[in-house]
């Protein structure tokens, strides 16, 4: 039987639709408006793709957002004294600063230099070390918006063996933190270019997130009988987007499955509402 389509986009709706009541909430009580200041240094056209849709997805909840464009060659010391001028200004919840950065720009540095509590991204150490102990300040926006997916298709996590492909600090680490956290409760292996045999740790997987970012890098017959299988890949192929996962093939064999697009996309989006809001009302306590 063909996998359950898991709908990214109208669950990232519904999500959204409570940041927008909450947010409506925080406006009427504190008299704040959650307020997202994204950066976005060169012109890589993906990346403006997606800061286009965050600011879009600001409006669409009632949120405010501000768009700091930068020269691609804008230098380490102009970027980070914007971040600092953002992190000194009371009218700006959350700082996002979209990655990839121009190459000659130390990331590390930039990101650290987000103040930890306008760190709607999650990539702060502070931030990382409070969701790793399990008390999490911000959660980062794609894998928690892989476990709402994963939640929605109503398959308990605990007990189960999720395999992760991939080891990025943006995706594959934190995902592997929330899976195992108390209350999740999976078995996690994760899986990296070094895993020799790769396909035999995805046919034991009974929920399998691809992070690798190359097409259809997970065969049809790696997908285990009935399992869940999550796909954060975007790639471009031509005019296609094609996910991690080599999709028809993983939706005759799984039991549920995300499209790309319309799976985790949206979401990740979704959750970078909720932290801004979490921001607004941490900052106006
Ligand atoms: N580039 C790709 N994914 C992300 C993300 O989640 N946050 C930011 N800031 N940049 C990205």
């Amino acid at each position: 039987m063909a996998a359950r389509i898991i709908d990214g986009k109208l669950i990232a709706e519904q999500c959204r639709e409570l940041t927008a009541t909450k947010a409506a909430q925080l406006k009427t009580s504190r008299g704040v408006v959650p307020h997202l200041a994204a950066i976005l240094a060169g012109d890589d056209p993906a990346s403006q793709v997606y800061v286009r849709n965050k600011e879009r997805a600001c409006a669409k909840a009632g949120l405010h957002s501000t768009l700091h464009r930068l020269p691609a060659d804008v230098s380490q010391q102009e970027l980070i004294a914007l971040i600092q001028s953002l992190n000194q200004d009371p009218s700006v919840n959350g700082i996002l600063v979209q990655l990839p950065l121009p190459r000659h720009l130390n990331t590390t540095q930039v990101l650290d230099t987000v103040h930890p509590l306008k760190d709607v991204d999650a990539f702060h150490p502070e931030n990382v070390g409070l969701m790793l102990q399990g008390r999490p300040r911000f959660l980062p926006c794609t894998p928690a918006g892989v476990m709402q997916l994963l939640h929605s298709t109503g398959t308990p996590i605990a007990g189960k063996h999720a395999v992760i492909i991939g080891r990025s600090d943006i995706v594959g680490k934190p995902m592997a933190a929330l899976l195992i956290q108390k209350g999740a409760d999976a078995t996690v292996t994760i899986c990296h270019s070094r895993t020799p045999d790769i396909a035999a740790f995805c046919r034991q997987a009974d929920i399998l997130v691809a992070a690798v970012g190359i097409p259809e890098f997970v065969r049809g017959d790696w997908i285990k009988p009935d399992a869940v299988v999550i796909d954060v890949g975007i790639n471009r192929v031509g005019e296609r987007l094609v996910g991690d996962v080599e999709y028809a093939p993983a939706l005759e064999k799984a039991a549920a499955i995300t499209p790309v697009p319309g799976g985790v996309g949206p979401m990740t989006i979704a959750m970078l509402l909720q932290n801004t809001l979490k921001a607004a009302e941490l900052q106006s306590a």
